[in-house]
């Protein structure tokens, strides 16, 4: 059966953390799809470590839950190319240049829009429940100095968006992309994350153990790890924190 996210929302004024409150709620059985929002998330939490930051009434800071459990541990990469997707979907009706920055950030041209932050409970051989959840700067104009490269909605477009609108329309999308999978459709999606890989077809720099090389996307394991192929045709593979972008 196909899955609705955010069919069931809750909708809260502030909270720490929407993964953190989704996984302290979620010790007994919540539908598939349960989506937690808020307009003040006070302590978001980043990929690596990191912090997510999000002006107060903004942007969208959500997050649901899945039970991913047709998905092997090894291959869990995949829903995270799913989601990954179904963010581009969405904004790709808005804007132009949207693509993933491998592994999971979504990017508009060279400026960060989304990031995706997934926390796995695993207890055999498959996924058994995924709190994924999703920051999308929305209508926040100004970003603080520590930010790389942040950009919104908003920026890229000179339009303001309605918050609860705009999520309604990402999490269509999103699921969308979450049944494909649940419905064998798992090339299609590999394929076409392939496709929207920031920086595809073109050489540029990463650095990997310090040391700094011109490479092109040659592809990307179903295990997640990104191929490089060198100027003078040498393949790398590399994991999530062995490389960075120049
Ligand atoms: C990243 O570092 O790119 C991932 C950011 C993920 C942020 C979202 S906002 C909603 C959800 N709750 C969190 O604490 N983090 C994720």
């Amino acid at each position: 059966m196909n899955v609705q996210i955010g069919k069931k929302l809750i909708w809260l004024s502030e909270v720490d953390s929407t993964n953190k409150y989704l996984t302290d709620l979620s010790k007994d059985q919540l539908d598939e799809g349960l989506a937690v929002a808020t307009n003040n998330q006070v302590e978001g939490r980043g990929q690596r470590g990191n912090t997510w930051e999000s002006q107060k009434d903004k942007n969208i800071t959500f997050s649901f839950i899945l039970y991913p459990n047709f998905i092997k541990v090894q291959e869990q990469f995949l829903l995270s190319q799913a989601i990954s997707l179904g963010i581009c979907d969405m904004l790709a009706q808005l804007i132009k240049g949207v693509s993933i920055k491998w592994p999971n950030d979504i990017y508009v041209n060279n400026n960060k829009i989304a990031g995706i932050l997934i926390e796995h409970a695993i207890s055999s051989a498959q996924l058994d429940r995924s709190i994924i959840g999703i920051g999308l700067n929305v209508n926040q104009k100004i970003f603080s100095d520590d930010l790389p490269n942040p950009t919104s909605l908003l920026l890229e477009t000179g339009n303001t968006f309605d918050i609860n609108q705009t999520l309604e329309i990402l999490c269509n999308s999103v699921s969308l992309r979450y049944n494909e999978i649940k419905n064998g459709q798992m090339a299609k999606i590999q394929t076409d994350y392939l496709k929207l890989l920031y920086r595809r077809n073109e050489f540029h720099t990463y650095s990997s153990d310090g040391k700094k090389f011109e490479a092109i996307i040659a592809g990307v394991r179903s295990t997640g790890e990104l191929i490089l192929e060198t100027r003078n045709g040498e393949r790398k593979e590399f994991g999530f924190k062995e490389i960075s972008f120049f």
